[in-house]
């Protein structure tokens, strides 16, 4: 009995599957037999219900017909594909000859390149970074680094000047990266030689000027740290900077209130109109204010003078960015012109 009704089964499959044309209706005929409540699974349940004997033979037979039921569904589903594909290849066509969409790759600011090289050249010579805030207070960007009440750097024109704190103290935009090194020290022990770079802002704005620039200072103290020191690293630097066996440099004697002695530091280069070449011409530009650091500071940040005694340098980035790649007015750097990103970016580090 129990192989009469796997006859019957293959027969009504063998009946129903001749008629099918749709793929929604193989779909739903491999329901009707494999389901969960399909006929195949039903006669699995009646294996229950027989003897030992009756099991093998039975088992074996539902078997055979599950193989056979499978596999012309499995041939009919690949040819419905078939048919799709075929569809698809001959109503839907590839125009090979429109023109591709033109890919915009992104550039490297000069300003990140310069400050990526400015940071191996100074680890290189045993300098770490330090850090420190962009708004900070008179203290730190002024007073302590004997910066007198009445400097002009401390006027409004020249300052960003940010809401009093609410103990009264001064707030400005860090006008110099300068404000690190007395933190730096205030913080930390001797000997000391970091370098720190970042924003800094002043109220101005011309072709070698813009109201936020990019500033890098060392400093470099310890027992018996001199201005020989001082020359031979601005030299080293500005040779391996610029890649140059000797950088035409001009060392002036100059003030800022937190070194003395002061100087600072020209390169020579040819400035005409969009042009600006490197060790040519007649002029020169600034490139650093530098200086043997203050008693008055090494004081501020309680240490003893005749103990302890360095340099320290600075320098804005932009204008070495200038001068290295030929950027004739500082302002295009922030202008977000995508051309000038397109012919001054760059596409590596290295
Ligand atoms: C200073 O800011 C000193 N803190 C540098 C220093 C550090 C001197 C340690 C001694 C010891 P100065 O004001 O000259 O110095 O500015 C340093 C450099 O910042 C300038 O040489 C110039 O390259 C750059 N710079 C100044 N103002 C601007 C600006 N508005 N836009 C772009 N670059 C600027």
């Amino acid at each position: 009995m129990n192989t009469m009704k796997i006859e019957d089964i293959k027969k009504q499959f063998e009946k129903q599957f001749k008629n099918i044309n749709r793929e929604e209706d193989l779909k739903n005929l491999k329901i009707e037999f494999f389901g969960k409540k399909g006929l195949v699974n039903c006669l699995m349940e009646k294996i229950r219900e027989l003897s030992n004997e009756e099991k093998k033979q039975f088992g074996a037979d539902v078997n055979i017909l599950k193989v056979f039921i499978s596999e012309k569904i499995e041939e009919a589903e690949k040819g419905f594909k078939l048919v799709e594909l075929n569809k698809k290849l001959q109503t839907e066509s590839i125009d090979i000859s429109i023109p591709v969409r033109e890919t915009n790759i992104g550039t490297i600011h000069p300003i990140t390149k310069v400050r990526r090289e400015l940071e191996e050249i100074f680890y290189s010579m045993g300098f770490v970074m330090a850090e420190g805030p962009e708004i900070e207070d008179d203290w730190h960007n002024f007073t302590a680094l004997n910066t007198p009440p009445h400097h002009p750097a401390r006027q409004m024109q020249d300052t960003f000047y940010m809401p009093d704190a609410e103990d009264g103290k001064k707030i400005v935009l860090r006008t110099q990266t300068s404000s690190v090194q007395i933190r730096e020290m205030e913080n930390n022990k001797p000997p000391f030689k970091f370098i720190t770079m970042g924003k800094t802002y002043r109220v101005e704005m011309d072709a070698t000027h813009t109201p936020m620039f990019h500033q890098i200072e060392g400093v470099y103290i310890d027992k018996n740290v001199n201005m020989a020191n001082l020359k031979s690293c601005l030299m080293e630097f500005c040779k391996r900077f610029f890649e140059v066996e000797q950088a035409p440099l001009r060392f002036r004697p100059s003030f800022f209130p937190f070194v003395e002695p002061g100087l600072e530091i020209d390169v020579q280069c040819k400035k005409g109109k969009g042009i600006l070449k490197l060790g040519e011409g007649e002029d020169w530009m600034e490139i650093l204010g530098a200086g043997m650091v203050h008693p008055n500071v090494i004081k501020n940040v309680g240490l003893d003078p005749n103990e302890y005694q360095g340099f320290a340098f600075g320098t804005g980035i932009e204008r070495l960015a200038m001068l290295k790649y030929g950027v004739s007015d500082a302002r295009m750097l922030y202008e977000g012109d995508i051309r000038f990103l397109k012919h001054y970016g760059f596409k590596f580090f290295k």
